[in-house]
């Protein structure tokens, strides 16, 4: 099983940004943690985050025959990006959405997803746990 796991923007301020939201553990943390959970399941898995939506665009396509699994966190980009969702059914790639934070009882803005109607599965509000979930539903799917 390969899982690409895909942060998107200010993920990686992470243990800086908004603390009493998103916790005070950092990217490097997160990257670690799932890092540890691939082995310890025998997946492989690539991590990637950028600020820019064109190259988060230019990793999903990149993922096409190359990933079985692929776990998204698009961030701001979650509310405002067609482009995702429209790079995500081109490669047609098994995909869980996730968000550390519980967007449901967020502001109004946040309760757009734009990915969310392709994604097989969404997980909000379990923290860095929510990308250990995602990887193992999608290794769950995987196995039928
Ligand atoms: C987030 C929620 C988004 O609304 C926000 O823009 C983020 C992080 C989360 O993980 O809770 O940057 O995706």
């Amino acid at each position: 099983m390969k899982i690409l796991v895909i942060n998107g923007p200010n993920l990686n301020m992470l243990g800086i940004r908004e603390p009493d939201i998103y916790g005070a553990d950092t990217y490097k943390d997160l990257c670690e943690l799932i890092k540890k959970h691939a082995d310890s399941v025998g997946a492989e898995v690539e991590i990637y985050q950028s600020n820019h939506e064109g190259y988060l665009v230019d990793k999903i396509q990149e993922a096409y025959g190359k990933f079985n699994g692929i776990v998204i966190n698009p961030a701001a980009y979650t509310h405002t990006s067609v482009a995702l969702l429209d790079a995500l059914k081109a490669v047609n790639i098994p995909t869980v959405e996730v968000h550390i934070s519980d967007v449901s009882t967020r502001e109004d803005f946040r309760q757009i997803s734009y990915i969310r109607s392709y994604c097989i599965k969404t997980i909000t509000g379990h923290g860095f746990g929510g990308y250990i979930e995602a990887m193992d539903y999608l290794i769950q799917e995987s196995e039928g």
